[in-house]
């Protein structure tokens, strides 16, 4: 594979088009690639078209320069040092912590516990608050859209309790009936789990009405938020979900990092998920006691950098409006829709009427994984498998999906490429 190269700049269309007023966006979709250095690769020597931000974004300058800086200028373990560069992480490492709050709707700062990622959020309550509060012949409530991180976490506890997973089924379309949710809300349900964006099918849940749905029956909600952050405003006090888990990588921040909202209230009483250092307040052989969140669940040095860097990448979607981002992706999710629905032989899997940037399909008789390839060869990014969602391809009949996920940085005209490889791919397999 020969090594990637800058692209030439865009096309003056492309640059009219990124220009067009889109549907009420008011983001400045060229000035937004300007800040994001790798999508001026060109891999094969074709310009990158990136589209798989659902699986990780790329990161804009601001935040690879914050990452660096911290490790140049002002690094040290954090919350352990008198000294000044140990103080001056730790000023940041806290801004950055109060940012995320700030970004996601927490009120309290220390509602957000640092995470490697949604996996290690999703996990973290599993084995904290699900070990407290779930026992023999009590009920976890899933949705059968979850990722694996959302349901392997449920298995191991439901496993080791004696519990039931519970699955709420889906319609052809891709979304959650609310009555067949309900139907599962039952007296021993001691929680319901579900994502708020799928990754593998774009829809959106109707999370209020879920949360409403839950909270009638006294059941506590755990939103994964790993494909619902990078795209549309969040705001986790107004939703008053229990906990909140997103990565920043798939935000457009480090990968490594990420977050965990829980209602400060739960926190308090919820046991330590991993012991070791910062997360105690005395330890003798005799008795150690817990320190308060956020400290009780970030055991161990954290990811100093990645966190300042987190708080950076809020700084900039903020700063670029998530209103903005979701009118522009929005209008391109319609645009990508249409293309392909066109495409003869092309069946898209996951037709929600909420949905974000995700555009996941089969086409006859071309195994995803072919597809996949050819795209790349054409400089396309997308991912083809089962997206760590296996249930939702069973539910679908199919082994796996080519999926194209939009981010904040994408654009009409990569739209007009995908349809136009896909053209080639059908000519191939004629
Ligand atoms: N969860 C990521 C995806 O959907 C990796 O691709």
């Amino acid at each position: 594979m020969s090594e990637p190269v800058k692209s030439p700049a865009l096309s003056s269309e492309a640059r009219q088009e990124a220009r067009a007023p889109q549907g009420g966006a008011t983001l400045d979709v060229e000035a937004v690639r300007r800040d994001f250095p790798a999508l001026a690769l060109a891999p094969y020597g074709k310009p990158l078209v990136y589209l798989d931000s659902a699986a990780s974004a790329q990161k804009p300058e601001v935040v690879i320069e914050t990452e660096a800086r911290c490790y140049r200028e002002f690094y040290a373990n954090v919350h352990r040092g008198v000294h000044y560069l140990s103080a001056k992480a730790t000023v940041a490492y806290e801004d950055a912590r109060r940012k995320t709050a700030r970004f996601i709707g927490a009120r309290n700062p220390n509602e957000i516990i640092f995470v490697r990622g949604t996996t290690e959020g999703i996990n973290l309550v599993a084995s904290s608050y699900g070990r407290r509060h779930v026992g023999a012949g009590d009920e976890v409530l899933i949705t059968t859209m979850e990722h694996h991180s959302n349901i392997v976490p449920w298995q191991l506890l439901c496993e080791e309790k004696g519990a039931t997973l519970k699955v709420a089924p889906i319609n052809d379309r891709g979304e959650v009936e609310l009555d067949e949710l309900e139907k599962l809300m039952g007296q021993r349900t001691r929680l319901f789990a579900t994502v708020h964006v799928s990754n593998a099918l774009g829809t959106i849940n109707p999370v209020r009405e879920m949360i409403a749905l839950a909270h009638a029956r006294g059941i506590p909600v755990l939103l994964d938020g790993a494909q619902a952050v990078p795209h549309m405003p969040v705001d986790v006090a107004e939703l008053d979900c229990e906990f909140y888990v997103f990565s920043g990588h798939k935000a457009f921040g480090p990968s490594g990092i990420g977050a965990l909202y829980g209602k400060l209230e739960l926190l308090q009483e919820m046991p330590p998920y991993q012991g070791g250092g910062e997360m105690i307040r005395t330890v003798s052989f005799e008795k150690t006691e817990y320190a308060d969140p956020p400290a009780r669940f970030e055991a161990g040095t954290p990811n100093i950098a990645g966190a300042i860097a987190l708080g950076t990448t809020v700084d900039y979607l903020e700063a670029i409006g998530m209103d903005a981002v979701w009118a522009h992706e929005e209008n391109l999710l319609g645009y990508g829709t249409a293309l392909l629905e066109n495409q003869p032989g092309l069946r898209l899997i996951g037709t929600a009427r909420e949905k974000v940037g995700v555009l996941s399909f089969v086409m006859d008789g071309v195994h995803p994984h072919d597809i996949g390839t050819i795209l790349d060869r054409e400089g396309i990014a997308v991912r083809t498998g089962h997206h760590c969602a296996q249930p939702v391809m069973d539910r679908f009949g199919v082994p796996a999906t080519v999926r194209a996920s939009l981010a904040l940085y994408n654009i009409r005209e990569e739209l007009d490429q995908l349809a136009a490889a896909l053209a080639k791919v059908r000519e191939l397999f004629a």
